[in-house]
């Protein structure tokens, strides 16, 4: 099994850990760590138990996948410097820092390097939710693939879709929990307990997707499939049109776009 080597060892490159060696793609003893803060090192190297007797600095000579954790206002050109001096040049730098172009990566850390850049969503545990992953031309994606679909389903992406990605996917799981909820106050509205407004919508939620995927059917085609002329369904959607639904989502996802993209520079 390849080496992997996490520099900023915080709360995303730990959900990534978990989640790699729960699915086994990775063995505890084959990942190090390296993070400003010892005692986050240690904490994590007890709560997964990881085994590398490596130093530091030996374990990023030995490492095949370097992992970039940290966040974009820290020491970016310190992080690559270090890493230059020490890491093998065919190592593969996977970097997760949002808003870091594989220009200004390839900048950092080497042309000749193979370089990824990914935004992982915070699924992780669930197998479930993409990651958006752009490669540069030096990249040998089938080894690496088993590492990075252990914590999300990988989509690969033009460089120039991932602030969209990241506004309309990465957070996108904020409007499927913020539905819920509402249409959860809705069932409790009509007269339902909590518990059992919460049941239903969950169970339509996996049951809706479950029909557009056997169906294969447009969402609007099994809308029809519900609405008897006159009836319950049909005066619910009427109300929904009223309102500023579709549009307030959009618009939702439309600013956390604009927002990743004031973020990142551009
Ligand atoms: N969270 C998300 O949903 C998400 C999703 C996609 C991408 N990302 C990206 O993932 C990256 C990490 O996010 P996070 O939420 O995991 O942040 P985080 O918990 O703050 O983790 C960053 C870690 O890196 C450490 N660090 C800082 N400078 C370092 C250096 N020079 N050398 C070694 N370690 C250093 C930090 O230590 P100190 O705290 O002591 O400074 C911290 O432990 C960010 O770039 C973010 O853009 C996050």
């Amino acid at each position: 099994m390849s080496q992997i080597h996490f520099v900023g060892a915080g709360q995303m490159a730990e959900a990534i850990i978990r989640a790699a060696l729960s699915r086994k793609a990775v063995s505890a003893r084959d990942i190090t760590l390296a993070d400003i803060d010892p005692e986050r090192i240690t904490r994590l190297r007890e709560r997964y138990q990881l085994s590398s007797t490596h130093s530091e600095i030996d374990a990023l000579a030995a490492a095949d996948y370097i992992v970039i954790g940290v966040r974009p206002q820290d020491d970016i050109d310190g992080v690559a410097r270090h890493i230059g001096q020490y890491a093998s040049p065919q190592a593969t730098i996977i970097s997760i820092i949002a808003g870091v172009t594989l220009e200004r990566l390839a900048t950092l850390f080497g042309a000749t390097r193979p370089i990824v850049r990914m935004i992982p969503n915070t699924l992780t545990d669930t197998g479930y939710g993409y990651s958006g992953v752009v490669f540069n031309q030096q990249v040998e994606a089938e080894p690496l693939m088993p590492f990075l679909e252990s914590f999300g389903k990988v989509m690969l992406l033009e460089e120039r879709l991932i602030d969209a990605f990241t506004g309309f996917a990465v957070a996108g799981i904020n409007y499927v929990y913020y539905f819920i909820e509402s249409l959860a106050d809705a069932g409790v509205l009509s007269g339902l307990s909590r518990p059992q407004a919460t049941k239903v919508v969950w169970e339509n939620l996996v049951g809706g997707v479950e029909m557009l995927k056997i169906s294969d059917k447009h969402p609007r085609q099994l809308m029809d499939i519900n609405n008897s002329p006159a009836g319950v369904g049909i005066n619910g959607l009427y109300e929904l049109n009223n309102s500023d639904f579709a549009a307030g989502l959009q618009r939702s996802v439309m600013t956390a776009v604009r927002r990743t993209t004031e973020l990142s520079g551009h």
